[in-house]
């Protein structure tokens, strides 16, 4: 089977069966197909690499902080003004990745739930250096994850990762870096291993993913490969769990399954697709589709009345970078080092690369995290926040696991979408407890009895 997705300029004819990761290939299984295709992400690689190759004039801009109106944000979050801490004030996601001669915290020895296809250095990586760099914010120091730190914060919580396969990642990095505190216990699978909790009794903390590929209700039009995404409903799945009062943090994301043919529905009328070249449909930006959705999903925690109290932070997308083609076609990331932010700077002011087009999904994604704050009920003490990695992780083109991801005898795609473990993306959980030590510094999460606690304890 194959089709075509059209992304930007270019048409790429994606036909996998067997060879993409564990997670997609069990579903497929699940859903019976003998030969599953699937469009998990259209990348248009060349478009990136003439981006790299081309002298570019402009240096990278951080301009778009303007974009998203501080000044509202500021007013609404007094955290961000009168502390004495640089770290609670200045910008967590702006800056440059620096030697650490530290190294990793975890290996694959001390952390056992590595997944193997994160674990890189298991499948023959050899360099070690991309391990020696830590994200260093312009005007302050990014403490190191610190997991009593971040079992004081949690203590008695539940926090949910809802997204896709790179939601999991994170999940999964955390699951580690909280691992060399306190093993924890695999409380619940389900049969597709997409819902996962885990718990650490000591700490009464519980963790969980919660699989969704769009965050919103999508149905399948073609078997695993087309879907009619309702845009203004959300995807039941994760929001029974959510709406059950389960979930004290969240962590939001959504992006990859959107870079391919779709359709959007809003009201139960079909609005118009994302990549269908079709001259009776109206054709839409993935970021359109993708800042509709986490509008929904928001609006729904908003709304919900077992919400109250709750803290949402949307992680922005996650950048890719296949080099001299696509995944499907061979593309490559076997860089050893970080891009300077002049270099990722170029990837994606580039007009019609993938990168471009991640950039303007992070941006909706901004935009949305402002507007859920703007429309937080009287009363219900909700935070909505945001870990910001797309342009740090732009500047990582090492850290992911290329063709370490298997067995180097078999063939197929290299994995330049998720990140190695250790990695890169351990810096994830850095930014989400430095964020949460912010929120809890002001006192407001709420504890499952009274909703709305005084957090005393500093972490
Ligand atoms: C663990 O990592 C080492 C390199 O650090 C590698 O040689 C080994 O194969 C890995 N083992 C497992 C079981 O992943
Ligand atoms: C663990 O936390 C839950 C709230 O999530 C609370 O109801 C329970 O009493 C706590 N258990 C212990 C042993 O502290
Ligand atoms: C989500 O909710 C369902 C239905 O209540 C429940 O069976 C399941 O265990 C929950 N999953 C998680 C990970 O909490
Ligand atoms: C879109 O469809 C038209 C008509 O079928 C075709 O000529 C054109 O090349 C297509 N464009 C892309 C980008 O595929
Ligand atoms: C990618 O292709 C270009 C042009 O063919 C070549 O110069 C470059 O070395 C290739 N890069 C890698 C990493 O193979």
């Amino acid at each position: 089977m194959e089709f075509a997705c059209i992304n930007g300029f270019s048409i790429i004819f994606v036909n996998f069966c067997s060879n993409h990761a564990r997670e997609i290939q069990e579903d497929a299984k699940m859903n019976g197909l003998a030969t599953s295709v699937i469009c998990l992400i259209v990348i248009t690689t060349l478009l990136s690499i003439l981006a790299f190759y081309s002298p570019f004039p402009n240096s990278f801009n951080f301009s778009w902080r303007e974009e998203i109106n501080l000044n509202k944000q500021a007013s609404i979050h007094p955290q961000n003004v009168g502390d004495d801490h640089d770290v609670e004030k200045c910008d967590l996601f702006k800056g440059k990745w620096v030697r650490d001669p530290r190294g990793p915290r975890y290996t694959n020895a001390s952390c056992p739930t590595i997944p193997t296809v994160k674990d890189c250095f298991m499948h023959g990586r050899n360099d070690r250096d991309f391990l020696y760099w830590r994200w260093k914010p312009d005007g302050c120091d990014l403490p190191r994850f610190e997991p009593k730190a971040f079992f004081r914060i949690v203590h008695g919580k539940k926090l949910a990762f809802i997204g896709d396969s790179l939601a999991r990642n994170q999940m999964e990095s955390l699951l580690c870096l909280l691992s060399q505190e306190e093993a924890p216990i695999d409380v619940y699978k389900d049969p597709k291993d997409r819902f996962r909790t885990w718990f650490f009794p000591r700490n009464n903390f519980t963790l969980m993913v919660l699989w969704t590929k769009f965050l919103v209700k999508a149905v399948e039009k073609e078997p695993r490969v087309v879907f009619n995404l309702h845009l203004d409903q959300v995807d039941e799945l994760w929001a029974q769990n959510v709406s059950q009062g389960h979930v004290d943090f969240a962590i939001i994301s959504d992006s990859q399954w959107y870079f391919k043919k779709n359709y959007l529905y809003e009201g139960g009328k079909l609005l118009g697709c994302i990549y269908c070249n079709e001259t009776d449909v109206t054709e839409f930006g993935v970021e359109f589709a993708i800042g509709k959705a986490i509008q929904t999903a928001l609006r729904y925690i908003n709304d919900c009345k077992e919400c109250k109290g709750m803290v949402t932070i949307v992680r922005t997308i996650s950048p890719s970078h296949f080099e001299n083609g696509t995944w499907k076609t061979g593309g490559i990331c076997e860089r050893t080092q970080p891009y300077t932010r002049e270099q990722a700077g170029k990837l994606h002011q580039q007009g019609g690369s993938k990168n471009e087009e991640e950039w303007k999904v992070r941006n909706h994604q901004m935009e949305e995290v402002g507007r859920a704050r703007e429309e937080v009920g009287k009363g219900r003490d909700m935070r909505f926040e945001a870990i910001d990695i797309t342009s740090l992780m732009l500047m990582r083109p090492d850290g992911h696991p290329g063709s370490y991801w298997r067995d180097k005898k078999k063939k197929g795609y290299n994995d330049c979408v998720h990140w190695c473990m250790p990695g890169p993306i351990d810096a994830w959980n850095d930014l989400l407890l430095a964020l949460f030590s912010r929120v809890v510094d002001k006192g407001m999460l709420r504890s499952s009895s009274d909703r709305v606690v005084r957090y005393k304890e500093k972490g």
